[in-house]
């Protein structure tokens, strides 16, 4: 009825209620200055393409906050009941005067626009630089990364028609920047034979030898990881691939076949390609990073159906290098994998604020429909993704900022475990603190006292949330045996913990666990084994300590399988 009437009206007037105006530019996101390591080389040539990203402003993302703690809180009445995909695009699909009103502006300049994500809150356009140059009043640069000497076209400002403000979130990419460094892969030491050949697998022998080398075994003595194969076909873990890093099939029966003697050594994983990415085969396009993802889940979640998802160089949401893809394909399909698991990540301060908010507001969507997401937290301590003491302040990052993750640090050695010094945690100086933590690190701050006052931000959102394993890791890569380091080792580590957790929940006709937080800083917590001593040192500091309860290396701790089976009530 009253849209009806509404219609006749505008067929009456329309010239008095004709298109907004949208002429008058105002300014919408800015930095400071250029990122470390980047100069200023060159304004863009003007015919050079540039392949936008529109971030549409989202529905109703506070309701469906509070549908996403409502139903991962454990004392909630309405805990474990995910929604469905539906319900979640219902939240985010913007407004239909939003969606109406950038199309409009879109074809009043000659544009047209394609909806890239679900909801359709994402929108992708290209245009020259000299057009995007005026439609944002922007001053499209090139910017060189002295380092690597990788060029990017960037602006450190850009305006929109005040009209749209309140509709158009943010322009991609504009004045977000690439971390060249941040998804450097892990480092590949190569041994003279398999350790567990030798020894650990005969004699099981216990924390002595897994003080030297991390193997599944090791990991289910560590932490009372069942070694039978789970039961629930429509369990998944998903594990992110990026960068062409390879998952090799090969090296991974080599893998089970020395490490897992007990399981077949066909096992492998689904494999997924979105992006026009691909698996290559040759053992020289083995990647260190996915062959560690997928041997350290399909050799610690035993029998779980795990599924590497090899996100190609056909990037759909503009330089994010698939970070966002990922998630809008894992959204775009109904039964997504439960637990997912990303070795990657990169400084928050190289992104901009409303993108890192949208990217945040898709781990919010997965996670309401019943989705695990794990990250590494990094891998320089307090320093960011890479150690520098080059920083004056604690560098975040991102996404382990976001509180609708799960960020996972890194311990080391067995006997007992003690914080590995690169784990990467800290404040966000994005993403306020959210309820679920404020009593853990309310105490860790009272304990902190004056210690590195004014290098973080108090009242950001503080991570890591938990840690695991994460040093000399032997994995298998090109048909050699050798070890690693890093957060990546933890995260797939813990994805597997939470992957067997959820199949005999499955098992048992209860639902599976969802956004994790609120119950790891609640009933949770004392599944997990406290790591008390240890520091992750950067920026000239030597960074935070562990301690008693939470604090920013390792989190609240590492996990105790026989307890967590108990506090999500197995
Ligand atoms: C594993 O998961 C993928 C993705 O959901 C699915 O297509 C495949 O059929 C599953 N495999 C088994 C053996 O259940
Ligand atoms: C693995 O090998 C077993 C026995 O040789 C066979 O029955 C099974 O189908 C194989 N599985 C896969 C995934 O190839
Ligand atoms: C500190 O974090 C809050 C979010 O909790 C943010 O609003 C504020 O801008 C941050 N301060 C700085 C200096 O980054």
């Amino acid at each position: 009825m009253l849209s009806t009437r509404f219609l006749s009206v505008l067929a009456i007037l329309p010239i008095v209620l004709s298109s907004p105006v949208f002429t008058n530019l105002v300014l919408h996101e800015q930095r400071d200055d250029v990122p470390d390591g980047f100069v200023k080389s060159s304004a863009a040539p003007s015919d050079q393409v540039l392949n936008l990203r529109l971030g549409l402003v989202q529905g109703d993302m506070a309701t469906l906050e509070q549908r996403l703690y409502a139903v991962s809180t454990p004392s909630s009445s309405q805990y474990g009941q995910h929604l469905s995909k539906e319900q979640v695009e219902s939240y985010v699909k913007p407004a239909a005067e939003t969606t109406s009103l950038v199309n409009e502006w879109l074809s009043a300049n000659g544009l047209t626009a394609t909806t890239i994500s679900p909801a359709g809150d994402w929108l992708a356009v290209s245009m020259p630089v000299s057009k995007a140059s005026s439609l944002f009043d922007a001053e499209f640069s090139v910017f060189t990364h002295q380092q690597t000497g990788k060029q990017t076209v960037r602006t450190l400002a850009y305006s929109i028609p005040s009209a749209l403000s309140g509709h158009l979130d943010f322009v991609h990419p504009t004045i977000t920047f690439e971390n060249p460094f941040a998804n450097l892969p892990v480092v590949f030491t190569p041994k003279s034979s398999p350790s567990s050949k030798r020894s650990k697998l005969a004699s099981r022998a216990g924390p002595d030898s897994c003080s030297e080398v991390i193997t599944p075994t090791c990991l289910q003595d560590l932490y009372g990881i069942p070694a039978t194969p789970a039961t629930q076909s429509t369990n998944g873990l998903g594990v992110s691939g990026f960068i062409d890093q390879f998952a090799n099939e090969a090296d991974l029966t080599t893998f089970l076949q020395n490490f897992r003697p007990d399981m077949p050594d066909n096992t492998t994983f689904f494999l997924a390609e979105i992006d026009d990415g691909e698996n290559l085969q040759d053992p020289d396009d083995a990647g260190v990073e996915a062959n560690l993802d997928t041997q350290f889940t399909i050799g610690v979640a035993t029998g779980v159906n795990v599924s590497f998802i090899s996100v190609g160089d056909d990037f759909q949401d503009g330089n994010l290098e698939g970070f966002l893809d990922i998630i809008n394909f894992l959204l775009s399909v109904e039964n997504q994998p439960q637990v997912l698991t990303t070795s990657y990540g990169q400084n928050e301060n190289t992104i901009s604020r409303n993108l890192a908010v949208n990217l945040c507001n898709a781990y919010m969507q997965l996670g309401a429909r019943g989705t695990s997401i794990l990250f590494a937290s990094g891998d320089g301590g307090v320093s960011g993704s890479q150690q520098t003491n080059n920083c004056r302040t604690f560098v975040p990052t991102f996404p382990s900022g976001c509180p609708f993750m799960t960020s996972v640090g890194a311990t080391d050695g067995t006997g007992p475990e003690v914080a590995a010094s690169f784990s990467s945690g800290g404040f966000s100086n994005f993403f306020a603190q959210p309820s679920y933590q404020s009593s853990a690190v309310s105490t860790f701050l009272k304990n902190l006292g004056s210690t590195n006052s004014g290098k973080f931000n108090t009242s950001g959102r503080a991570f890591p949330d938990i840690s695991a394993q994460g040093n000399n890791v032997e994995i298998v890569v090109g048909g050699e045996f050798g070890t690693v380091g890093g957060t990546s080792c933890a995260s797939p580590i813990f994805a597997s913990v939470f992957s067997l957790l959820n199949d005999e929940l499955i098992a048992a006709g209860k639902p599976v666990l969802g956004f994790l937080n609120p119950f790891l800083y609640s009933t949770g917590a004392d599944a997990l084994t406290d790591i008390t001593s240890g520091t992750n040192p950067g920026c000239r500091t030597n960074g935070f300590s562990a301690g008693t309860g939470w604090d920013p290396v390792t989190g609240l701790g590492t996990p105790n399988f026989a307890k967590l089976r108990t506090a999500v009530g197995l």
